[in-house]
């Protein structure tokens, strides 16, 4: 295993369309994965899709809480369904956008249905964080960083001032 080198906002993999993977079960695969999952520990980050590691497949991986014991969801092509329109702002950041945070617009409840790395199926129903990271990770897989997704860029800042001025920013209403 080996820990990956990420890439950063400006590099062309993070802006195009990822290669779907035509065998989930490819040894291949597998050390793809072993290797995000061990570049994830290392940096601590919640979530990481392959193209963040100069690899253009559909495969992400995350995890829902910071205990050490959480287990990260493995994702190989996954497909998202939004379920209803409700949509709700939150704060987001990204590995490939060191320093920055920002308020982003998403579906409040998904479906989504993925491969894991036997093969099986995966399909799971999802809301609020846990649809925002896999909605977050799957947008990677299109060449779409989360800046892109944010209707008021104000709100777009580095980690340092967001944390100092946290009290006086008020977070825009719920959209719909
Ligand atoms: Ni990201």
């Amino acid at each position: 295993m080996s820990i990956l080198k990420i890439a950063r906002m400006g590099h062309p993999i993070l802006m195009r369309r990822a290669e779907d993977v035509t065998d989930p079960t490819d040894p291949e695969i597998s050390r793809l994965v072993a290797d995000m999952l061990e570049t994830l520990e290392d940096i601590g980050g919640r979530g990481l899709a392959a193209p963040q590691v100069h690899v253009a497949k559909r495969v992400v991986i995350f995890h829902l809480n910071d205990g050490r014991n959480a287990v990260p969801e493995v994702l190989i092509n996954p497909v998202i369904e939004p379920i209803g329109d409700d949509r709700v702002q939150g704060w987001e950041g990204c590995l490939s956008v060191p320093g920055l945070r920002g308020v982003v617009p998403r579906f409040r409840h998904i479906r989504y249905r993925a491969f894991d790395l036997d093969g099986r199926v995966i399909e799971r129903e999802a809301s609020d964080m846990h649809a925002r990271v896999v909605q977050h990770e799957c947008d990677h897989l299109d060449g779409v960083l989360y800046p892109q997704r944010m209707d008021d860029l104000r709100l777009l800042m580095f980690e340092t001032e967001a944390k100092h001025h946290l009290n006086g920013i008020v977070l825009p209403e719920d959209v719909d």
